[in-house]
């Protein structure tokens, strides 16, 4: 009789020979099992001390060289849709498609409504996202990055619409200051995690006295499953959403309205959008 794999391996075998057999294969395997086993804690225990709980951690450098080194990283990046978005150019469009879902939930006339006179796109760089998703909602676009090379090359990839950009500001987030009351959404994609918390937590609320009655920040980003997961290569921090949400509210800002992007690449971070005022 045969009773699968296991009954056809040992059930026509003695104990001894049972023993025997089960010797010389762990004797063949056994040792390679322990090793993979050893280099799976190994780089469980890497992966746990590359994230951090607090950003400070993650600084290995001082401040300044956090901000220049990241500098000289997006200086070398083309400015192209792909260089934008870190060799995935190919998921734009559901990104932008995604984002225009989320934010018409807002926009509008009547009580309550977030107004569609002028916004800010912060960290633009090349115009991926004032192109697409604030140039066809808004009146007038204003762009920050700290890439002049970017903000060089929106000029002409933004095309005839690009005439109703009023500002170019070429400053760091970390020193940008909105004019007061002068938008009625200001977008934060994907550059949140090259500010360190501080900055952070200070520029979120400059943004919110650059709002106008029932404006919007939103913020868009990466989020890691646990910590903070610094990137040396960008000079940059994927933050988890407990700390996002803790700079949020330490900003004197509430979430409005909260969801995950569907539909990107499994390999890739959570990304979350955030509506806040
Ligand atoms: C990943 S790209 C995202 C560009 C754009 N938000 C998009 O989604 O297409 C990051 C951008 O942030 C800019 N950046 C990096 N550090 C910055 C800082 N401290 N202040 C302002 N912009 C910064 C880079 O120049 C680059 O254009």
């Amino acid at each position: 009789m045969t009773y699968g794999v296991q009954h056809f391996c040992f059930g026509e075998l003695s104990w001894v020979s049972s023993t025997i057999l089960f010797m010389v294969l762990l004797g063949l395997f056994g040792s390679d099992m322990t090793d993979c086993k050893k280099r799976q804690s190994a780089a469980a225990r890497a992966r746990k001390q590359r994230s951090c709980t607090k950003m400070e951690d993650c600084l290995i450098e001082d401040q300044t060289t956090f901000y220049s080194k990241a500098e000289h990283y997006w200086k070398d990046v083309p400015p192209t849709v792909d260089g934008m978005l870190g060799g995935y150019g190919s998921i734009s469009s559901i990104d932008i498609n995604g984002s225009k879902k989320f934010l018409q939930k807002f926009l509008g006339e009547g009580q309550g409504k977030t107004g569609m006179g002028c916004s800010l796109d912060c960290g633009a760089g090349i115009g991926r996202i004032t192109k697409r998703l604030l140039l066809p909602l808004f009146r007038t676009v204003d762009l920050v990055d700290v890439t002049q090379e970017f903000l060089d090359k929106a000029r002409t990839y933004l095309g005839d619409e690009g005439k109703r950009v009023e500002n170019y500001f070429c400053c760091g987030l970390q020193d940008f200051q909105p004019q007061p009351e002068r938008y009625d959404v200001i977008w934060i994609q994907w550059v949140i995690g090259h500010l360190t918390d501080d900055h952070l937590v200070e520029f979120l609320r400059r943004c919110q006295s650059g709002l106008r009655p029932n404006g919007l920040i939103v913020v868009k980003d990466n989020v890691a499953f646990e910590g903070i997961i610094p990137d040396d290569v960008d000079s940059s921090v994927c933050r988890d959403l407990n700390l996002l949400h803790h700079l949020v509210a330490k900003a004197g800002l509430s979430i409005i309205c909260e969801e995950q992007q569907q539909n990107f690449p499994e390999e890739i971070y959570q990304v979350h959008t955030l509506a806040l005022r």
